[in-house]
């Protein structure tokens, strides 16, 4: 059965009621009987909470935060301000976050990782560290979630450092958050051009719904555990490649094909091979992505572009016209890695800080859900369909 019939077929009892009854005897057929309550592998289309943080309507491809639109917020806004709004509610343009200093302990537990260590490791441990460090306990509050958002950017710059042979800089108090990060990244002070390329991509990466990482952050803050618990599964979730990783793929595939000239014969010979071309395609949206048109007018605008961003906007749309031929029962569009890959290259960032960064800007959105979550709080604790043998008798 489809997804689609699945979710279709009549529900069995009430489990599609807003708020299930705890009875195991509503919600669990008796023990002899099939289990043929409905199943969506992957949760895809399921239901699985509600939030007033943003709307994705993929068919669309439209996206707000809090009702505001993504391009608007973007043309407008900073990510202290979106920030803000996410946790508050409150649309304040002036609102400001700096960076923080990294605890002594926290810059201990950097130093003592390999150099090798991923950015996404040595994020994660960073967090880690900083909850214990920092005594952090349930319920989050907005003071919680600014401190923590304020606190990675100086720890990731760490970390990029410390690797280097490098001492960490100082938080200048006098920055914004995305230029403190990039003062703290290079030692130097940041360019206003790359500062207000690089606010944008983090505001486009602020928040996206009911997504894998913020899941996990909600499945661990309804457990009552602490938001540098729930931030730590987040960034762990987005580690994998399937939720993380495309913008460094993108820069690959497209240094791959080298010229607008071998570009087509390139995309061609990727999807005879079956391969997937980065920076296409998205679980939700079918339309394109409003988050990659945002990004693309900032990659456009900047004066400090990656030479290859001309071979990008090219590749584009011959990308997209091969997509339509090959799938033209799917529609696959632009997503929001195609032109984050530009940005983030555009200002200095090498690609292992790509996912590593997206984290930093995701910081909004998870902690803003777990305040949401908190607020009105139910443990989250679906059910399973048993498949492995009948009650049987142990072999003695
Ligand atoms: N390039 C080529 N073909 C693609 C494609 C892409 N980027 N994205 C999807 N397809 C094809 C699949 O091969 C599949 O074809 P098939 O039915 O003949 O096997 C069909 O479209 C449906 O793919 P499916 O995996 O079911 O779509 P999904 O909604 O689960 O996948 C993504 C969403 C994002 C995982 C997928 O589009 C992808 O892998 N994109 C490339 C990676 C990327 O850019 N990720 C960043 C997302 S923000």
């Amino acid at each position: 059965m489809g997804v689609a019939e699945r979710l279709a077929a009549p529900a069995v009892g009430p489990h599609y009621h807003r708020r299930m009854t705890n009875s195991p005897a509503a919600t669990q057929p008796a023990a002899d009987a099939p289990d043929d309550r409905p199943y969506s592998p992957g949760l895809e289309g399921v239901i699985a909470g509600e939030t007033a943080l943003s709307k994705v309507d993929g068919a669309n491809g439209r996206l707000t935060y809090r009702g505001y639109r993504i391009g608007d917020l973007v043309e407008h806004g900073t990510y202290s301000a979106v920030a803000n709004l996410l946790w508050t509610g409150d649309w304040d343009p002036r609102a400001r976050l700096s960076t923080a200093a990294v605890p002594e302990p926290v810059l201990a537990a950097l130093r003592a990782l390999p150099r090798t260590a991923k950015p996404m490791d040595a994020l994660r441990t960073a967090v880690s560290s900083w909850g214990a460090t920092e005594g952090v306990t349930y319920p989050p509050t907005v003071e919680q979630a600014r401190a923590l958002t304020a606190f990675s950017p100086s720890a990731l710059a760490a970390f990029a450092r410390i690797r280097q042979g490098k001492d960490p800089v100082d938080p200048d108090p006098s920055l914004d958050l995305v230029a403190g990060f990039l003062h703290q990244l290079k030692g130097e002070p940041p360019d206003a051009g790359d500062a207000r390329a690089l606010d944008a991509y983090f505001i486009v990466g602020a928040e996206h719904s009911f997504n894998a990482s913020t899941f996990t952050a909600r499945v661990i803050t309804a457990t009552n555990s602490d938001i540098a618990s729930a931030v730590c599964g987040a960034i762990g979730t987005m580690k994998g490649p399937l939720h993380g990783g495309a913008p460094s793929e993108v820069v690959d595939q497209l240094s791959k094909m080298g010229s607008v000239e071998r570009a087509e014969a390139w995309l061609r010979g990727a999807l005879d091979r079956g391969e997937r071309l980065m920076g296409f395609g998205h679980r939700v949206y079918r339309a394109y992505d409003p988050r990659a048109a945002a990004l693309r007018k900032v990659a456009e605008g900047m004066e400090h572009q990656p030479d290859w961003l001309q071979l990008a906007i090219q590749v584009e749309d011959m990308a997209l016209k091969l997509l339509a031929e090959r799938h033209p029962e799917r529609p696959l569009k632009t997503n929001v890695e195609f032109y984050a890959a530009p940005v983030l290259q555009g200002v200095g960032l090498t690609p292992d800080l790509f996912p590593a960064t997206f984290s930093l800007a995701r910081h909004a959105g998870w902690t803003a859900h777990i305040l949401e979550q908190a607020a009105n709080n139910r443990l989250i604790r679906p059910d399973v369909r048993y498949v492995g043998p009948p009650e049987r008798d142990l072999p003695v």
